[in-house]
């Protein structure tokens, strides 16, 4: 095994994880879930799971990856027994299952940057969608996505990533921003903040029963899966990421400091996203939940159609959406290629590609239909995502224990107390609210 590369600069571990958690899931899969799963109690629940399930997770990936300075896989033999790196194979697996049809909907973004160049989706926007969305046209961006997304990952960790995500935060925030002022001067939107942002109090409930086997009801039932599996999607949780991203960390900075920064970032950018396209829905008279996964563009490529300037504000924007899916995209596959190129100490940009070529394979049934595309995602959260992230709480918790404390304060000037609540935490509530959406999530499925 060679010498590890490591982050240039402090802030690039920083910037890449956040890189890595703002992507499609904030821009694309957010807007359109809670639209799709009840506004503002689909929001609520959402933030609850960020802010208390997805923290201390996020910190428990951390703690494996910088303790163990390994990829997702080899950490878990490492820290633990040989029998948990399944947790990291689970991981690693989901990733590939993730990024097969990630990159289908980033070569959407693809589709929609050369769309607004040429005013092709200015006419009608509903039907140039359902034309580009599925087939040969889906297919050849699908391609040229991965190409990109492999490009990246072959240039190693400080080219390639450090890099590309440099720019993306600031950019994309500023436009959602100028855009979610511009959404807010049109008439119509009026409601879509109602919905979006005020839950009805009554919506926020879950009933249990024990017979003796607990069974669930109320409106709660239908939101905590989707929701919860939501935080840990956006956050990149469960699928090895966090974990690759923190093995290039040293000990000197602060694991706790740089998570709130994650979470609290990747929120923002999903309620500036939200703040754009749920109004946008109520403008333009999309019943919320009827959108399905083309909603977001549609809506905005709708809106684009009606600015002075569209044309130049959609390409400007798409590109940032495409920058936003290529550093998520690139830190899927870096999980994949860190463990083959560690264990085998194979060539990096041949195994970048090699595994690109896999994913881009697994990947055709959702480029060619977009029904594909939905089941693959469905699965993902309502089962495969729940489950790993249990597997990775279980073992920081339950199997690492203690010694995580000390590797999560390492470089930080937090209180013993505030590392001891964080395990306490992980192994009791969150793992018990981690169970509840994974039993809610098979009900559903
Ligand atoms: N968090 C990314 C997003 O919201 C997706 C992603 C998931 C990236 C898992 C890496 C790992 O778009
Ligand atoms: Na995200």
């Amino acid at each position: 095994m060679g010498q590890r590369e490591t982050w240039a600069t402090r802030a690039g571990f920083v910037l890449a994880a956040v890189g890595s958690a703002v992507g499609l899931g904030n821009i694309w899969q957010f807007p359109f879930k809670t639209s799709e799963y009840g506004g503002a109690t689909f929001l609520v629940v959402y933030l609850v799971a960020a802010l208390g399930i997805g923290l201390p997770t996020i910190l428990a990936e951390f703690v494996i990856g910088r303790k163990s300075n390994l990829n997702a896989i080899s950490a878990f033999e490492r820290l633990g027994h040989r029998n948990w790196k399944w947790v990291g194979v689970l991981g690693v697996a989901i990733g590939f299952w993730i990024l097969s049809y990630y990159s289908v909907v980033g070569g959407w973004v693809l589709r929609y940057i050369g769309g607004s160049l040429t005013g092709a989706y200015f006419a009608d926007p509903a039907s140039y969608f359902g034309s580009v969305s599925a087939g040969l046209d889906a297919l050849a961006l699908h391609a040229l996505f991965m190409f990109l997304v492999v490009a990246i990952v072959a240039g190693g960790i400080e080219d390639g990533i450090e890099r590309a995500t440099k720019l993306m935060v600031p950019s994309i925030v500023v436009i959602l921003g100028a855009l979610a002022v511009w959404v807010f001067t049109l008439a119509g939107a009026g409601p879509g903040y109602g919905y979006f942002l005020s839950p009805d109090l009554s919506t926020l409930s879950l009933a249990v029963a024990f017979d003796p086997l607990p069974s669930f009801s109320g409106p709660l039932t239908a939101v905590i899966p989707f929701a919860v599996s939501q935080a840990f999607f956006s956050l990149s949780l469960g699928m090895g990421a966090m974990i690759t991203y923190a093995s290039y960390v040293g000990e000197e900075q602060s694991l706790f400091g740089d998570g709130l920064t994650v979470v609290v970032f990747n929120s923002a950018v999903g309620i500036l996203a939200g703040l754009v396209v749920i109004p946008l829905l109520f403008v333009q008279g999309i019943e919320p939940g009827s959108g399905g996964a083309g909603a977001l563009l549609i809506s905005l490529a709708t809106a684009f159609a009606e600015l002075p300037a569209g044309r130049l504000v959609g390409v400007v924007f798409f590109a940032v959406v495409l920058i936003a899916a290529l550093s998520s995209a690139i830190s899927l596959l870096e999980v994949v290629t860190a463990y083959v190129v560690d264990t085998y100490g194979a060539h990096r940009p041949r195994v970048a590609a090699a595994l690109g070529g896999l994913i881009f394979l697994l990947g055709i049934p959702s480029a060619w239909d977009t029904a594909w595309l939905t089941w693959f995602d469905t699965l993902a959260y309502q089962l495969l995502l729940p489950l790993s992230v249990l597997g990775v709480l279980l073992f920081a918790g339950w199997v690492y224990g203690r010694p995580a404390v000390e590797e999560l304060l390492s470089g930080s000037s937090l209180g013993v107390g505030v590392g001891v609540a964080w395990l306490w935490l992980a192994r009791t509530v969150v793992i018990l609210a981690v169970l509840l959406t994974l039993w809610l999530g098979l009900q559903t499925l």
